[in-house]
């Protein structure tokens, strides 16, 4: 029976106003100026990737589902009976009922999300839906070592879905899959969505959509700074730009300064030149034997690979070298 009396509190999360406020002023001191992606996801962000991932030209989800829909038992019989899922950047929660639906009476659910509202509201309908689950969510940066809730005699899988590993530069993926290699302990298993690298024009189009959203997402970061740190960025006078950085296999969206300006952010001046850039996020592309060998050097080892008929996009079943 599920312990009903068990609120949904999610532990504070690491990333404050503070954090914000020293990120994007530093962020915004250096040449060329950029701004981490972590910082696009609060409620209105949040919400607008939601929006970008039901567009004819955001192929990942859709195409991610396909896959996880297609292999949900493969990937159920090797994660085995009584799991405990730990999903990093669980987001709308929505491709996790796939494997919830095919997992042997899973026994924890462990969401970690960055954006709050959206964590607790995802909790709350999962709850509701599987009420045989413990839904334990965390509220924190992914990328932090936390400590998971271990429910007796489970196994500890991670699901890291959408090819959100692709917003981290190599290095900074081998370090992720390093820490979450400890995190989730000897023996675990993770479930990890990677975007593959294809066709230029569609992938330009993925993060360039016509109806604009994607533009209206990148853009949202100004107008998270307005609200939140007093910004003084209007809007009409910076543009989305989206560039495919051939030398690093990745997706690289900008804004970009239309004139020449000075903007005000927490009581800093700063100017931009006219075609001035902030780098506001790298989407790195792979090939499942590149991946793989990154995954391998971070102490991974590739148990099963499934990809769509186009080959766009690969879900990987991961295993701990050491067991
Ligand atoms: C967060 C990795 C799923 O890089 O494709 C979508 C974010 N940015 N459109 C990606 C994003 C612009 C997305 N992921």
């Amino acid at each position: 029976m599920k312990d009903t009396t068990a609120p949904l509190h999610a532990p504070e999360a690491q990333t404050g106003q503070d954090e914000f406020a020293q990120a994007v002023l530093d962020g915004l001191r250096r040449n060329p100026k950029a701004i981490p992606s972590k910082f696009f996801y609060d409620a209105k962000g949040s919400h607008l990737f939601d929006k970008i991932c039901d567009l004819e030209e955001y192929y990942p989800t859709r195409t991610e589902l396909g896959i996880l829909r297609s292999h949900a038992p493969d990937i159920a019989t090797i994660a085995g009976s009584d799991a405990t899922l730990v999903e990093f950047g669980s987001g709308a929660g929505v491709k996790v009922r796939l494997l919830l639906d095919a997992l042997d009476t899973p026994r924890a659910y462990v969401p970690i999300d960055i954006s709050r509202d959206h964590l607790l509201a995802s909790s709350a309908q999962l709850d509701a839906d599987y009420p045989a689950l413990r839904i334990l969510p965390v509220h924190a940066d992914f990328a932090t070592p936390f400590e998971v809730p271990r429910m007796a005699s489970s196994n500890v899988v991670g699901f890291f879905p959408g090819s959100t590993i692709g917003n981290l530069t190599a290095e900074e993926a081998v370090s992720f899959l390093h820490v979450a290699a400890e995190t989730l302990g000897k023996g675990a298993g993770m479930v990890i969505g990677v975007d593959l690298i294809k066709d230029r024009d569609v992938l330009r189009a993925a993060y360039d959509d016509r109806e604009g959203v994607t533009a209206a997402f990148n853009l949202n970061l100004l107008a998270r700074i307005n609200r939140e740190l007093g910004g003084t960025f209007n809007l009409d006078h910076f543009a989305h730009r989206t560039v495919f950085n051939e030398a690093h296999a990745r997706i690289e969206m900008h804004i970009e300064s239309t004139k020449a300006q000075s903007v005000t952010v927490a009581g800093l001046r700063l100017s931009f030149e006219k075609g001035e850039r902030i780098h506001t996020e790298n989407s790195h592309k792979y090939t499942v034997s590149g991946f793989s060998a990154l995954a391998g050097r971070a102490g991974w080892s590739v148990r099963a690979v499934w990809t769509d008929e186009q080959d766009w996009f690969a879900v990987l079943y991961l295993e701990r070298l050491d067991g």
